[in-house]
């Protein structure tokens, strides 16, 4: 098999929850693990993106240094992936503007990621009207960036979420449309792939009809990477489940029973439903004391490595400058051949 090149990339929009780990972050550690020696990872800290809803600056720096921290705590490494921020390589938005001009206004007005965004930060149901006073132009145009931040490496596979899907369907169409515009002799960019990752949605330990998010007001709904193990057990005791006797995994009518299993397996890399045999003759007590202990022990060492790298700042830096300068390095030629091409 070629060589692949993987990209992929987090908002620095404040500290990881159980569903960033396991639905994102986690993944990556994973695809790292399993990387030939010719792939190439490329991870991007997207700090541009978070400015499509309103941010707090002082909260933007600290989430942003934060987050580069719990990508080393997770175990992304840096001599094996290029990890670094977004706005430290200006090529992401230079590609982005030549995007934007080959993007017809139909394929993004049809992108539900952007109504979902803004209702999530409203803290109002994904299906209600959308506030389009509310609505910037960033936040309309950010899957063009998303397309750019991937194209600029030349990506061939990209790890993403079910609600990411539409997003690289829109970069492939982005790769597509440019390099019919500015054929040469072959087509500039490849059409990245979707890598399959297990596609587990958690859900709010709070509110099992809706996902589990950093923006919902209640902090018990989620579980944090610097949460302790007595916070853990404490959110998880406290879990809506339901009344019913013993265990099944039913996600339609047992969501929060469900949510818990499908915790359990992701955290212990198990099939859920072999997972729930295993508790059809026992209760829910007895389930969430064995979730704790499998969330405690995915989450001690990374939070551990976190509490230590956070105040790193010395390393933390040259990490940053480093990757910025390996990331730069490849997109400078993408660029190089973009603006070949275009006439620029
Ligand atoms: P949030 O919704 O908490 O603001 P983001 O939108 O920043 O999280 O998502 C970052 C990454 O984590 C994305 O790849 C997204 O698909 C994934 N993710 C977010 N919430 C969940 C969840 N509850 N379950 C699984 N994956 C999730
Ligand atoms: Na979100």
């Amino acid at each position: 098999t070629s060589p692949r090149i993987v990209f992929s990339g987090i908002q620095p929009t404040g500290l990881p929850h159980l569903g960033n780990l396991l639905g994102a972050l986690l993944n990556w550690v994973k695809l790292q693990r399993d990387a030939g020696p010719d792939d190439q990872l490329i991870y991007s800290i997207v700090g541009w993106h978070a400015l499509t809803l309103p941010q707090d600056p002082q909260a933007l720096s600290a989430a942003r240094r934060e987050m580069l921290a719990v990508l080393l705590a997770i175990g992304i490494d840096p001599e094996r992936s290029i990890m670094f921020h977004q706005d430290e390589n200006p090529h992401h938005t230079e590609l982005a503007w030549v995007f934007n001009c080959i993007t017809p206004m139909g394929k993004l007005r049809r992108m539900t990621t952007w109504k979902s965004r803004l209702a999530t930060s409203r803290n109002t149901r994904e299906d209600s009207e959308v506030d389009e006073s509310l609505l910037n132009a960033g936040l309309f145009t950010y899957p063009v960036l998303q397309a750019a931040d991937i194209l600029a490496y030349k990506a061939t596979h990209v790890p993403v979420g079910e609600d990411q899907q539409q997003h690289l369907e829109l970069c492939r169409d982005l790769a597509d449309i440019f390099n019919r515009a500015f054929k040469e002799d072959s087509p500039l960019f490849p059409l990245p792939q979707h890598v399959i990752t297990p596609s587990r949605r958690i859900l709010s330990l709070k509110d099992p009809s809706s996902k589990m998010s950093k923006s919902a007001p209640d902090v018990q709904s989620r579980i944090l990477l610097t949460d302790t193990e007595a916070q853990i057990r404490a959110k998880i005791r406290a879990a809506v489940t339901d009344s019913i006797v013993g265990v099944t995994y039913d996600p339609v009518t047992r969501p929060g029973t469900a949510n818990l299993l499908t915790i359990l397996a992701a955290c212990t890399d198990e099939d859920v439903v072999e997972v729930a045999k295993r508790y059809s003759d026992k209760g829910h007590g007895h389930l969430k004391n064995d979730v704790a202990d499998a969330v405690e022990e995915l989450i001690k060492e990374p939070r551990a490595e976190f509490e230590r790298l956070r105040g790193e700042a010395g390393y933390l830096n040259a990490v940053a400058r480093d990757g910025a300068t390996k990331a730069r390095a490849l997109s400078e030629a993408t660029m190089r051949e973009v603006r070949g091409r275009i006439g620029l």
